[in-house]
């Protein structure tokens, strides 16, 4: 596995043509395929459910990054992870136990994650951090691809980083929302080692491929 690693987002793939997407940004050097999962409570906009990471399942040997924005993910986790999920991410504002819930993830043999929103503290990560395999940052309000990037998150994943190289974790640092080649290296200087990307990927005028090869130019 790469020390950093680039995950396109398919929410701004096109569906119509959803296997050749994936299959042109996986032979551009994609790490991860980042599916964002939402339901419309938790955040406005309903996406994909697990019938969608199953069916990536069969397209990719890439692992699936799955980012749950959803309330009770708890009640959803064993079905993503039958689905082929390799990581299941999880809002701490929707676990009341956050610890439990990334040991639910682990124990169905993915790799757990913990996220938060913009506006949620620093803090409220700290239960966390010894328990996650990742934890994410989220740089736009969660909800929809295309968003501006919100430079106060810059502080925010260097303020982790400190927390996890203190605890010498090897959890990934991963950040989404508004990436691309002016926001990525500021994020990676920062700190983040997994750098989720949707627009700057799917939405490049000169296509996917040409997305992911300019932002995988930036990590080395
Ligand atoms: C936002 C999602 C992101 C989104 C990123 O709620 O979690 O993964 O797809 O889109 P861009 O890269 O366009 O900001
Ligand atoms: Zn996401």
């Amino acid at each position: 596995m790469n020390k950093y690693v680039l995950s396109p987002s398919i929410l701004s793939a096109d569906f119509a043509r959803l296997g050749e997407e994936i299959a042109t940004v996986e032979a551009a050097g994609a790490d991860w395929i980042h599916i964002d999962v939402m339901d419309g409570h938790f955040v406005p906009n309903i996406t994909m459910g697990p019938f969608i990471v199953a069916t990536c399942r069969r397209i990719t040997r890439l692992p699936l990054d799955v980012h749950l924005m959803i309330e009770t993910p708890e009640r959803y986790i064993e079905a993503f992870a039958k689905a082929g999920a390799g990581g299941l991410t999880v809002h701490v504002e929707t676990c009341p136990d956050i610890v439990g819930t990334l040991r639910q993830i682990k124990s169905l043999g993915c790799r757990a994650g913990a996220v938060l929103n913009p506006e949620t503290p620093v803090g409220a990560i700290q239960p966390a951090l010894r328990e996650a395999d990742l934890i994410l940052v989220m740089s736009v309000h969660p909800g929809y691809s295309g968003q501006s990037f919100m430079p106060e998150t810059i502080a925010k994943v260097s303020e982790i980083r400190k927390k996890l190289d203190a605890l010498r974790s090897s959890a990934w640092l991963e950040v989404d929302g508004g990436i691309d080649l002016e926001t990525l290296p500021k994020m990676k200087e920062a700190g983040a080692t997994a750098f989720v990307a949707a627009t700057a990927v799917f939405k490049n005028p000169e296509g996917p491929a040409a997305g992911v090869k300019s932002l995988r130019a930036l990590l080395g």
